[in-house]
């Protein structure tokens, strides 16, 4: 069993470089910094990861209005460029619940922020820094979602932005979302990996601020999923949920909501038995978190050979390991890997329940069912899975997963006649016989 080691880490008296309460700390030697004088992404004296820091941590009394900014006591902002963002639906699912077979089954549907995916709440703070730091250009690598909200929030912040993407491996809704949205958009011949390699240089070079998730600001964004989560399990339930299950790749969120849970742990808001368990699922063809965890490695070893329909989640050196690695292991949590296919399933398993999501997000559910089968997840637990993209992400994959079109004659009494074949089977395609068959 890990110890619960719920601190944030570092010394929490105030620096005197900090502005207004907020100051940023590597979270390797301990170093502070100002948050907004100079572009920095990580640590000066050891290249450790930055975290930003607060003088006063949240309570759930503090918290007010709506969406994202409904958090603006945990953000170093109170307001910024907002589409809005946050306030995401936590849906019910009875059906999937008892068929999973846990106490209580929780959707928590990011693809329902504005551009369809959870980097909405990155971005609606980490865009408010650029502005404060004072930069023209923001930049960003992306498997496709991150690309789609830079663009939107650059383009309602009037920045000029420049994405860069892994050639031929983005879903085509992200592509046409940056695309109108006015980014510059370049394909490179590399994976995201190689993406990001060259956006840092670019960033160090000071041609752009790089708003790619190792940017600190843009997790504390993200850590409003967790408060959201909370909030409104609690509200349901009254109680908190067991564990949260979701997706990973550079595992942003993973960092974010363990820090979210911290905050509130270090304010007595969150008792540290309520922590959930962070549940890292991610691609077998992607999964170096998984790797280090079930190997008990310090850090995780970069895959430079990634694959897996699950575009979004195909990221094979995962920047935000140091902060999310402590995060599974220390709230007791655990990482997974699913394949594919079971990826294909729980995507066509939510979209039953009425819920759309692209294939990384449905890897929540399948890492779910997965950890179920394997008796690692108890059946009396109540659990949340987060879906971080909407369905129409990413068009082709939901059309190979779902049912195909049939084609009918112009005429209404050939219609009825075809109404009447009986439908035979429901998805899949390869494994499961090509997509829909029909018996006409
Ligand atoms: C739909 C979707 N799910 C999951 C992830 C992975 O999130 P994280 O990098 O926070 O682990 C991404 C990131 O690109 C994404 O777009
Ligand atoms: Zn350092």
């Amino acid at each position: 069993m890990a110890t619960l080691d719920l601190q944030l880490g570092g010394s929490q008296t105030v620096p005197e470089d900090a502005d207004d309460g907020v100051w940023l700390t590597c979270i390797e030697c301990g170093e502070t910094f100002a948050p907004f004088d100079d572009v920095r992404y990580t640590c000066d004296d050891c290249d450790g990861l930055l975290e930003v820091r607060y003088a006063d941590s949240p309570t759930f009394d503090d918290f007010e209005g709506r969406g994202v900014w409904r958090y603006n006591a945990a953000l170093p902002f109170e307001e910024g460029v907002t589409l809005p963002e946050g306030d995401t639906p936590l849906h019910r699912v009875p059906d999937l619940e008892e068929d999973i077979g846990v106490r209580n089954l929780r959707i928590k549907h990011e693809g329902m922020n504005p551009t369809g995916s959870f980097k909405d709440r990155g971005m609606t703070v980490g865009v408010r820094v650029a502005q404060a730091v004072g930069v023209d250009r923001l930049a960003c690598a992306s498997t496709g979602n991150t690309s789609a909200a830079l663009s939107a929030y650059g383009a309602r912040a009037n920045l000029e932005t420049l994405v860069l993407l892994p050639s031929g491996k983005v879903a085509a809704g992200k592509v046409a979302q940056a695309s109108l949205h006015g980014a510059r958009i370049l394909e490179v011949d590399g994976n995201f990996d190689a993406c990001l390699d060259i956006v840092q240089d670019l960033a160090s070079r000071g041609e752009a601020y790089l708003l790619n998730s190792l940017n600190p600001f843009r997790l504390e964004g993200q850590k409003t999923i967790g408060f959201e989560i909370l909030e409104r399990f609690y509200e349901d339930e009254g109680r908190f949920p067991d564990r949260i299950v979701l997706p990973v790749g550079n595992a942003g969120n993973t960092a974010a909501l363990y820090k979210a849970f911290r905050e509130l742990v270090q304010s007595g808001a969150l008792a540290p038995g309520d922590v959930p368990k962070l549940t890292g699922v991610q691609a077998e063809g992607a999964a170096p978190m998984v790797e280090a965890i079930e190997n008990d490695l310090e850090d995780t070893k970069r895959w430079d050979d990634v694959e897996t329909r699950a575009t979004a989640i195909r990221i094979g050196n995962p920047v935000n390991a140091p902060k999310a690695l402590p995060g599974i292991r220390n709230t007791g949590g655990t990482a997974v890997a699913v394949s594919d296919e079971r990826i294909t399933e729980a995507q066509r398993d939510l979209a039953e329940q009425g819920i759309g999501v692209e294939p990384a997000s449905a890897a929540s559910v399948a890492g779910l069912r997965k950890l179920r089968l394997s008796g690692e997840i108890d059946p009396g637990e109540d659990v949340v899975c987060l879906t971080t993209g909407h369905l129409l992400k990413d068009p082709e994959a939901a059309a190979e997963a779902g049912a195909d079109p049939e084609p009918v004659p112009n005429d209404t009494d050939k219609v009825l006649k075809h109404l009447q074949g009986k439908r035979v089977s429901l998805g899949g395609d390869g494994l499961l016989g090509k997509v829909l068959g029909y018996v006409r």
